[in-house]
């Protein structure tokens, strides 16, 4: 993996954060959608992470976007405030290159900064979701369902 740059998301990736997105919306089904994102629902889901004071990053090579990450809300409850979901998003041509696990450590790591003690990540138990699974257990996710 060479060449990728990590920085915090603004509104005007949207566009093609949610051209990312709706591929998996279309052709899989990790995402737990079924209906495609508008470059709207991406900028408030950006905003919305931002405010909580939580990281959401993109992946930069050459200036273009090949993906993205970001930790939300596991539950709205108090006792929650410190556990995260995570969310993990390449775009499909530059998978399995080494940039997902980059992004899931730049991830976990400015999550740390903010305050996050536990990170959860929901991944579908379907073939489509292997590598996700894979990826996690990797950076010492355990299976608890
Ligand atoms: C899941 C995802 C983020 C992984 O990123 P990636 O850059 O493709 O993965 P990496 O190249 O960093 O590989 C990391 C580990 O994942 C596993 N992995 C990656 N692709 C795999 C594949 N096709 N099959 C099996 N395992 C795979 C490997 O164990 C790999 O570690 P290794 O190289 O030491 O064996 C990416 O594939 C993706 O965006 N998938 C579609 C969307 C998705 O499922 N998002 C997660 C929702 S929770």
């Amino acid at each position: 993996m060479t060449g990728v740059f990590f920085r915090l998301a603004v509104d005007a990736d949207a566009p093609a954060l949610v051209d990312i997105y709706n591929h998996y919306v279309s052709t899989s089904n990790v995402t737990f959608d079924l209906d495609s994102w508008t470059p709207e629902d991406m900028a408030h889901k950006i905003d919305t992470v931002t405010a909580l004071g939580m990281p959401f990053i993109v992946a930069e090579i050459g200036g273009g976007l090949v993906g993205y990450g970001y930790l939300s809300k596991w539950r709205e409850k108090c006792a929650y405030e410190t556990t995260m979901e995570n969310t993990l998003y390449l775009r499909d041509d530059a998978r399995g290159a080494g940039i997902g696990r980059s992004l899931l450590e730049e991830l976990l790591r400015l999550g740390a900064i903010a305050g996050v003690r536990e990170v959860i990540a929901v991944i579908a138990n379907t073939p489509d979701a292997v590598p996700s699974i894979r990826l996690h257990e990797k950076a010492g996710f355990a299976r608890v369902g």
